[in-house]
């Protein structure tokens, strides 16, 4: 059963209590997504690699959350995004509605979303001249893409409650879908983590994690 609720922040997330888990930190959800994904992550590869465009990768596509903030950051900064989330579960469109991000961003990014967000769970949609979007109506074991991506956000839920998302038989065929200088992040780490990207060839980093977390990863493909 999936049930929307509020984080410390101020901003909502959906708790799944099949899973047992939320879809964000409860210490908030735009703060966390703000902070590992669009920081850590967009913001960092967009200062290192001065491009025009980014292509993006996101595994547990969930509320879109992740998505706006990027377009937005994207929008701002003259950057076309194209962007991709791989989503098993997909949720209603009425659900996401009642998430109210819309408090978080430019009201023209939540309303392309929001009218045209059943259409990308079924092809790719310019939503605009700016950002593209398809959702991947698949587990992540099934999903191939003759594309190669610049970041990929790594959003599954926690190793604890999915433990075969954090695998190298579920990671590894993401790395190799990574370009060089691109950049994989995700909200954990662990020794494991660590040691995995590592032998697929990564630099490996630590950074500072969101609220609630004291270290997050970002890995570095070179
Ligand atoms: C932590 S939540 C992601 C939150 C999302 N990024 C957001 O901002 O709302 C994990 C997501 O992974 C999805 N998921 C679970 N198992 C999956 C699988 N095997 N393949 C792809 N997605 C999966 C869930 O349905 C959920 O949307």
């Amino acid at each position: 059963m999936l049930q929307i609720v509020s984080t410390a922040d101020g901003s909502k997330t959906i708790f799944n209590s099949e899973v047992g888990e939320s879809y964000h930190s409860k210490h908030g959800a735009v703060q966390e997504s703000r902070h590992v994904f669009i920081g850590a992550g967009l913001a960092y590869f967009s200062d290192r690699s001065n491009v025009q465009e980014i292509s993006i990768l996101e595994v547990g596509f969930g509320t879109g959350l992740n998505f706006l903030l990027s377009a937005d950051f994207c929008e701002s900064h003259q950057i076309k995004l194209d962007y991709t989330g791989i989503e098993a579960y997909p949720l209603s469109p009425d659900m996401i509605g009642q998430t109210g991000y819309e408090e978080y961003i430019k009201p023209k990014t939540w309303q392309c979303f929001q009218e045209h967000y059943s259409d990308c769970l079924a092809q790719c949609v310019a939503l605009n001249p700016q950002y593209s979007l398809q959702i991947a109506l698949c587990k992540l074991a099934e999903f191939s893409s003759a594309k190669h991506y610049d970041i990929i956000y790594f959003d599954a839920f926690a190793s604890m409650h999915q433990p075969e998302m954090w695998t190298e038989t579920a990671i590894g065929p993401l790395i190799k879908l990574l370009n060089p200088g691109g950049v994989f992040v995700t909200y954990a780490i662990t020794g494991q983590l660590r040691r995995m990207l590592k032998g697929l060839g990564l630099e490996v980093q630590k950074a500072p994690g969101a609220p609630g977390k004291r270290e997050m990863l970002r890995a570095i493909r070179h």
